[in-house]
């Protein structure tokens, strides 16, 4: 089919890519045009594994143009996607802005009958409402129908998840249209959900705030573990193999960062405030995050009493590993919060050291290496698990530092560090060397 992709963020361009790969003739429209210039050269504009390749491949096959023109990308498209930013607003609700230009845009140029399909995470209702303006700047007496088809593609593995995602969902009335989508995806092979509108733009909230409670709890877990003595790898491994639990996403750590689900649970207890409801469970992962965030600071002032002049090393500053993307990341809190209680701070991360300079504190002084940062500081926070943190051969450079008092925010230094006298090692959701036999409660107990 001819489909036109508006926004070439990371999910219009790795959707328009993996739609190409799959047979679709695509062309991909953004009003940047520095990006559309890169991306016509088959320069793909941010980090994610495997695009730029594939790029390639369907740009020689010329299965894959872009443009800045939506006229001309829309000219003969049967389906158009629209994949623009919904950012967060400063009422903490979604800016709708971007679609609303984009409606009005399609509105303007169709020129035949199409489809359009939403993959933007928006609140609930908002395809309904996009499709009210399409039809209010309708030029030609044509039918423009709407879907909603939510995303969920992790950044970093935005290209493996489409081959390999768990559904599609495809909100709408049209059964026509519902059998279309389904054609246009079938050669993935990935069982499709069809549901009303509302429920699809649903799911996607409710996933990610689903997520998101899961990372919490286990979080909360963890700092339990820390007290009574329990290992919380352990402890998520027996949780993970209840198969009504799952495995993923209980990975115990300094929280969630990142573009979507601190701006997703933002947006739903918007949404929920705003309808007159209530939802207490997401308030609490939400309030969690936050302090879980600020955990290894703590974790440094009690270690140290203060941390005035103490110079700390922070490794890994994009929110997660195989992403340059800084946003929401919890390197940004920790760096402002370690500044404010005196400390010296120095960064270091493999891949986001180009975000990092407009992200960060003109105070936190950037390091092309681990090893450099790492000179002669007090203490190291690792923040994001890059493998290369990870390696056994990684373990010996923390020796570089003044101490090597290191705080593990991921729990990913390879277990050798473990065994390293010169290293005190601080992960989370374990307590080292801290023989606990008897609890307070069992002492209250034998009290009794
Ligand atoms: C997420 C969703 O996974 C995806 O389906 C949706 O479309 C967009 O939002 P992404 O933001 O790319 O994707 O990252 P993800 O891999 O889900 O991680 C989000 C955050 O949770 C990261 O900060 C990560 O470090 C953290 N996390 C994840 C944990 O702390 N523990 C875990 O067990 C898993």
């Amino acid at each position: 089919m001819r489909i036109a992709i508006v926004g070439t963020g990371y999910v219009g361009l790795v959707t328009g890519v993996c739609l190409a790969k799959i047979g679709h003739q695509v062309t991909c429209v953004d009003v940047d045009e520095d990006k559309i210039a890169q991306l016509s050269s088959g320069e793909v504009p941010f980090y994610e594994p495997g695009l730029g390749e594939m790029l390639d491949q369907q740009r020689k096959e010329k299965r894959i143009a872009f443009t800045v023109n939506p006229g001309a990308a829309f000219a003969n498209a049967e389906a158009i996607f629209i994949a623009v930013g919904t950012p967060q607003g400063i009422d903490g609700m979604p800016d709708l802005q971007a679609l609303i230009t984009v409606a009005q845009t399609i509105g303007r140029h169709v020129q035949h009958d199409v489809i359009v399909v939403i993959k933007s995470t928006v609140p609930i209702g908002t395809n309904t409402f996009l499709a009210q303006i399409i039809a209010e700047h309708l030029v030609h007496p044509v039918s423009v129908r709407v879907a909603s088809n939510p995303e969920f593609l992790r950044e970093g593995s935005a290209v493996y998840d489409t081959f390999h995602g768990d559904r599609i969902v495809i909100g709408t009335d049209d059964a026509e249209v519902a059998g279309i989508l389904a054609a246009i995806y079938e050669p993935l092979h990935i069982p499709i959900l069809h549901t009303d509108i509302r429920s699809a733009e649903m799911i996607k909230y409710a996933s990610n705030a689903f997520l998101a409670t899961k990372i919490s709890f286990i979080n909360e877990i963890a700092n339990l573990c820390e007290s009574l003595g329990a290992t919380i790898e352990d402890v998520a491994r027996g949780m993970g193999m209840d198969q009504r639990i799952g495995e993923k996403f209980l990975r115990a750590g300094i929280g969630y960062g990142g573009s979507c689900f601190p701006k997703d649970v933002k947006a739903l207890l918007g949404m929920a405030e705003l309808s007159g409801d209530q939802l207490q469970i997401l308030q609490a992962v939400e309030r969690v995050n936050r302090k879980q965030q600020m955990r290894l600071v703590e974790k440094a002032a009690s270690r140290f009493g203060d941390l005035r002049g103490k110079r700390i090393a922070l490794l890994g500053l994009s929110f997660k590993p195989d992403t340059d993307d800084m946003r929401e990341a919890p390197s940004l809190g920790i760096a402002a919060a370690l500044l404010e209680h005196g400390a010296q701070v120095v960064a270091y991360d493999p891949v986001s050291m180009n975000h990092a300079r407009t992200y960060l504190p003109a105070q936190v002084e950037l390091f092309e290496s681990a090893e450099q940062a790492l000179a002669g500081a007090d203490a190291a926070f690792v923040l994001t698990e890059w493998q290369e943190f990870t390696l056994p051969a990684f373990v010996p450079k923390l020796r570089a530092m003044r101490e090597a008092v290191v705080f593990d925010g991921r729990n990913c230094l390879h277990d050798s560090v473990l065994e390293d006298d010169a290293v005190e090692y601080h992960p989370i959701g374990r307590q080292l060397g801290k023989k606990l036999v008897t609890t307070s409660f069992h002492e209250k107990g034998r009290e009794r």
